[in-house]
């Protein structure tokens, strides 16, 4: 009986052990690496996609929050003088973010979400990278559109930053958790 009973613990105990490995492998990625979700949204549709990228990847989230909000008045494209037309005619426009990511020398892996803004990343974008010391770390963009394609911004950014380790992104359009994580297995995140 007392060995039925130990066997049973053990075995119990096994179970239990593996769910905790498997918890932590999901929380490191596929590779064992640390993922960090970063994203910024404005209207909440970039959120949305980051939510489910976090899940897929086991990756943390992150929101970009700007130091100062984003009215709808300040996101009126048609409006030359609007602060988002403002900041996207200046190159060198760096909104400020309200606080910086902890720890970010713990992550192995950081993805990078954002609206499109006139074909590119929005400025606070560059902010948050100049902000923060990404170097080493492998930087995967993603993004949200009305239907323009990611490669305009990713490009750019590429191109401001050439010493990050950047990998191809994905513009996360009505994409569901399913097709996220199978594309996070066949890149191998
Ligand atoms: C100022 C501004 C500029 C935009 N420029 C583009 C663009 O060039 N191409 C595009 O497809 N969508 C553009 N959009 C639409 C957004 O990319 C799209 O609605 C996005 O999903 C919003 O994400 P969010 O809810 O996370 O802010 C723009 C939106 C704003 C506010």
């Amino acid at each position: 009986m007392y060995r039925f009973l130990l066997i049973l613990l053990s075995v119990v105990g096994m179970a239990t052990a593996t769910e905790a490995q498997q918890r932590q492998d999901m929380s490191k990625g596929k590779s064992n690496s640390k993922i960090l979700v970063a994203y910024f949204s404005a209207t909440g549709t970039t959120a949305r996609a980051a939510e489910k990228l976090a899940n897929a990847t086991g990756g943390e989230l992150y929101a970009i929050t700007p130091a100062k909000s984003y009215t709808s008045a300040d996101l009126d494209w048609n409006d030359k003088q609007s602060r988002s037309s403002v900041e996207m005619n200046d190159p060198k426009s760096r909104p400020a973010i309200k606080s910086k990511k902890e720890n970010i020398s713990d992550y192995d892996v950081i993805f990078i979400g954002y609206p499109i803004w006139w074909n590119l990343a929005p400025r606070i974008i560059n902010t948050f990278i100049e902000d923060h010391d990404l170097k080493g770390k492998t930087v995967i963009p993603f993004a949200t559109s009305g239907g323009s394609t990611l490669a305009g911004s990713a490009t750019a950014l590429k191109k401001a930053y050439p010493a990050l380790n950047w990998k191809e992104g994905r513009l996360f359009n009505r994409t569901d958790e399913k097709t996220i994580r199978a594309w996070i297995e066949k890149s191998g995140f």
